[in-house]
């Protein structure tokens, strides 16, 4: 070994000792009797000391000729500090340098290898080797293998086998688009990389292994955002024998056990509300209920009475901004240019603000009085003080936007902190739904999923209000208002999934030449089975308190899906096209 010690282990009850440490230049001080470094490894800082009116004139040299991020090997006597560092745990002591050997220079990094650095998001992706040096994103991927770890202790205290699953594979349905690899040998021919396991874990199910999971990459080509990568990791798991409740139960308990054993917090039992009602009172199949403001409907109260707007409204509906009346004319304004941004999509947004002294102003103060708006702010529950917030439309619009906008409220009130964490199962979706632009049915989490028990016999109906009705046994985890994971109760009977691929606007050839290996296999002895998967990039940001997911992974892409330091994707040769066959007409 190079060295005896690491450069965060040290301390006074070492004081005397001989030591060897090696690590990165994090910086040097010359203060012509007294030179200092601060070298730096993942373990922490260690100072270092040479007193040039001592020591010999080589060694202060050497010392003088160190640059950043030199990579030093040094051996010295460990020595109480004059004046110590309480903020670094080595603080106490600093080693007399008697010997250094630069084991590799190094060129002036192009930003500071420093916990506040100056390097832009673009230069800290090209050198992110760099960039990985820096606390806290060591520490984010030291949290990961924290959270990887007591996955596997939960899994494996349940009797779950890590199995791997292929990664050249055929098409799985995951509702995004496939990355696809040439064969070579095939000509013509492609893999598709996994959008999940999700057909192989059923397979697992069905050769008996009962409690599979798997940490796994998956591949998905979509748009990018904070929270989506196209290449993630899941935790994948599926279960033989159960029923949702099963489910829930075992990966609550996996979730609670990560809380507690990576954040020492005692998360309480999950509670559970359905698709329809998280849609009714938050606007969404994610919300975030570290805060209440729920939403509430008006049109019973402000339909009919003359304000077109709301006259020709679906619904009209809106939240409660607590202690939020004297919001001004600015910032009234900001919410309601807010809400008209494109990607909200709102024509404007009607406020009441419940003074103090118990009147009412509105921004449609032309069409409703005192006594209508005071009738709103009781039907919503909303006292003196309060700001009302509404909008009006389509129903399924209406409510979208309201979800931006109450989200938006969380975040300005201060109610979305980042070190609480408020965990719930959103349960009952629909099995299916209906995509105007290819006028067919899509499933809503994926085409293995099952109906719920009470409503298999729909499945043979042609009427659409009936097939929009059927509810999946098919669940998600959601924190915070992020989807962490999700999965469902699986179709285990080879007629009702051929019955469900025709619904997906699968003709009976396609069904067979895509699935025809699942559908076999069911009738080969599939049992009853259903799993999950989490992502487990979106559960390591949580944990860490971060929106992006990209700060959780070693070497991630970047906004426009592109690695930067390899320069990924990148053209290929001629030659390697032609032995792909790609670009090559055949005669
Ligand atoms: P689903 O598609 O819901 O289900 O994915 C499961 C979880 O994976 C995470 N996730 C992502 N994370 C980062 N980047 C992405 N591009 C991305 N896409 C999804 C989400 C999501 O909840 N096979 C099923 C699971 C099952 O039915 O068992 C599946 O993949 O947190």
């Amino acid at each position: 070994m190079l060295r005896t010690h690491t450069c965060g282990e040290l301390r006074l009850a070492h004081v005397g000792q001989t030591v060897s440490l090696c690590g990165w230049v994090q910086r040097t001080r010359d203060k012509g009797s007294l030179l200092w470094i601060d070298l730096r490894d993942r373990y922490g800082i260690t100072q270092l000391l040479v007193e040039t009116t001592d020591a010999p004139k080589e060694l202060a040299e050497a010392v003088r000729q160190l640059g950043r991020e030199f990579v030093v090997q040094i051996t010295g006597k460990v020595a109480e500090r004059q004046s110590k560092n309480p903020k670094l745990p080595t603080g106490d002591i600093e080693i007399k340098i008697e010997q250094v050997t630069v084991l590799n220079p190094a060129k002036l990094p192009p930003f500071l290898i420093e916990d506040e650095t100056d390097g832009g998001d673009d230069l800290r992706m090209k050198y992110r080797y760099l960039d990985l040096r820096r606390n806290p994103v060591r520490q984010n991927l030291e949290l990961r293998h924290k959270m990887a770890k007591a996955v596997r202790d939960y899994m494996d205290s349940q009797g779950f086998l890590e199995v791997e699953t292929p990664v050249l594979i055929k098409s799985t349905p995951e509702g995004a688009r496939d990355f696809v690899v040439p064969s070579r040998i095939h000509e013509g021919e492609f893999y598709a990389l996994p959008q999940s396991p999700q057909t192989f874990k059923q397979l697992l199910m069905v050769s008996g292994f009962d409690r599979y999971f798997q940490i796994v990459k998956c591949f998905r080509d979509e748009d990018l955002r904070a929270d989506r990568q196209p290449e993630f990791t899941q935790i994948d798991c599926e279960m033989s024998f159960v029923q949702q409740e099963d489910i829930l139960n075992m990966f609550e308990g996996l979730v609670r056990h990560l809380f507690k054993a990576v954040k020492n917090i005692d998360l309480p039992a999950l509670p559970r509300m359905t698709f329809d009602y998280a849609m009714e009172n938050y606007g969404s199949d994610k919300p975030d209920i570290r805060f209440d403001m729920k939403f509430k409907y008006l049109n019973d109260l402000a339909k009919g009475k003359g304000f077109q707007v709301f006259d020709a409204a679906e619904t009209v509906v809106g939240i409660v901004a607590e202690g939020c009346a004297e919001y001004t004319r600015k910032q009234l304004d900001e919410l309601t240019e807010f809400v008209k941004r494109p990607q909200i999509g709102a024509k404007g947004l009607v406020y009441v603000q419940c003074k103090a002294d118990g009147t009412f102003k509105s921004s449609v103060d032309k069409f409703f009085d005192a006594a209508a708006l005071k009738s709103w702010a009781d039907a919503m529950g909303a006292k003196a003080g309060d700001l009302l917030l509404i909008l009006s439309g389509e129903t399924h619009k209406a409510r979208k936007q309201l979800n931006e906008l109450r989200l938006e409220m969380g975040n300005r009130l201060g109610l979305r902190k980042k070190d609480e964490y408020s965990a719930h199962w959103v349960i009952d979706f629909a099995l299916l739904e209906f995509d105007e632009e290819s006028n067919r049915f899509h499933a809503m989490h994926h085409p293995f999923t099952s109906p719920k028990p009470e409503d298999l016999h729909k499945l043979s109906s042609t009427d659409h209000a009936t097939l929009s009705s059927i509810r999946a046994n098919a669940y998600d985890m959601v924190i915070n208002g992020v989807e962490v994971g999700g999965g469902s109760i699986r179709i285990h009977d080879r007629t009702v999934q051929s019955q469900m691929f025709k619904l997906l606007g699968f003709s009976e050839e396609e069904a067979k030449a895509q699935f025809g290996f699942l559908l076999d296999a069911f009738e080969y002895g599939a049992p009853p089975h259903g799993g999950l998967a989490f992502g487990f990039d979106r559960l390591c940001s949580l944990f860490g308190g971060s929106d992006s997911i990209r700060d959780f992974i070693a070497f991630p892409k970047n906004n426009a899906g592109k690695d930067v330091m390899i320069d990924s994707p990148s053209p290929i040769s001629q030659e390697q096209l032609k032995e792909l066959h790609i670009g090559v007409v055949k005669k």
